[in-house]
C-alpha cells in the first residue's frame, strides 16, 4: 500500500456509523408536535450535528410564544429522555454498513481512529454496538465548550491522538459536521449526498465506499 497521506482518521458518529441520525429526528419531531412547531425532515437536515440546547433553539424559533430557559431545558430533557427510549435496544445489527470495515481498515493502515461525536449519548451508543475499543480516543462531549461546526471537538481528538489537524481526516455526514472539519484545518470526508455536503472535500454514500484515498 502507498504511504497514507493521513495519520489519524476521526470520525462522526449518528449518522456515519450508526442510523442515531434517524432516532434524533423522531424525538424531536415529536417534541415539535407537542409544541405545535413546524418540524420536517428539512429542517432537521440543519440540526445535524448541532447540540441538544442548539437544535432546540433553532426548532422554537418557529414557535408562536417564548420559553423560559427552566421550560428549554424541561424540553431538551423530554427530548433526551424519548432519545434513550429509542436508543435503548441498539445492538450491534445497528451498525451502518461498512462502517466497521472501515474502522478495521484505518487501524491496518497503522493510523490512529478517533471519535468526534457532540451527543452525551455517545459512549452510551458505542457500548450498545459493541465499537469502544475501535477507538483510539473519543471525545467526551461534555467538556466542550462549543459545538459544530466549531472547530474544538475536531483538534480536541487530534490533539489526544497526538496528531497535527492537517494529518487527519474527517468523516461526518452533517453540514455543520463538515464546516467544524474544515475550519480545524483537516481534510473532510463527506457521507450523504454531495449536494448538501458543498463542503466536503470528498463525499461518499456511505462508509461501504470508505477507502482511504477517498480524499
Ligand atoms: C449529534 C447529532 O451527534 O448529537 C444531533 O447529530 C444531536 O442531532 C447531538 O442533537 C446531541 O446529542 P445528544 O445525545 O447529546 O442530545
Ligand atoms: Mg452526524
Amino acid at each position: 500500500m502507498p504511504e497514507c497521506r493521513y495519520k489519524a482518521v476521526i470520525f462522526d458518529l449518528d449518522g456515519v456509523i450508526t442510523d442515531t441520525a434517524h432516532y434524533h429526528y423522531l424525538a424531536w419531531k415529536r417534541l415539535a408536535d407537542s409544541q405545535g412547531v413546524p418540524f420536517d425532515q428539512q429542517i432537521n437536515e440543519g440540526l445535524k450535528g448541532i447540540d441538544r440546547m442548539g437544535s432546540l433553539e433553532l426548532i422554537l424559533a418557529g414557535a408562536a410564544r417564548s420559553y423560559s430557559a427552566a421550560a428549554k431545558l424541561a424540553l431538551a430533557e423530554q427530548k433526551n429522555l424519548h432519545y434513550q427510549q429509542l436508543i435503548e435496544d441498539m445492538t450491534a445489527a445497528d451498525l451502518l454498513p461498512g462502517a466497521v470495515e472501515a474502522l478495521a481498515l484505518v487501524r491496518a493502515a497503522g493510523l490512529k481512529t478517533g471519535l468526534a461525536s457532540v451527543s452525551k449519548n455517545a459512549f452510551t451508543v458505542l457500548d450498545r454496538l459493541g465499537i469502544r475499543a475501535s477507538f483510539d480516543y473519543v471525545v467526551d462531549a461534555a467538556y466542550i465548550a462549543r459545538g459544530k461546526p466549531d472547530p474544538e471537538i475536531f483538534l480536541k481528538a487530534a490533539s489526544e491522538l497526538g496528531v497535527d489537524p492537517a494529518d487527519c481526516l474527517g468523516v461526518e455526514d452533517a453540514v455543520a459536521g463538515v464546516a467544524a472539519i474544515k475550519a480545524a484545518g483537516m481534510r473532510a470526508l463527506g457521507v450523504g449526498d454531495p449536494a448538501v455536503l458543498t463542503q466536503a472535500d470528498a463525499v461518499i454514500p456511505g462508509l461501504d465506499r470508505f477507502t482511504l484515498a477517498a480524499c
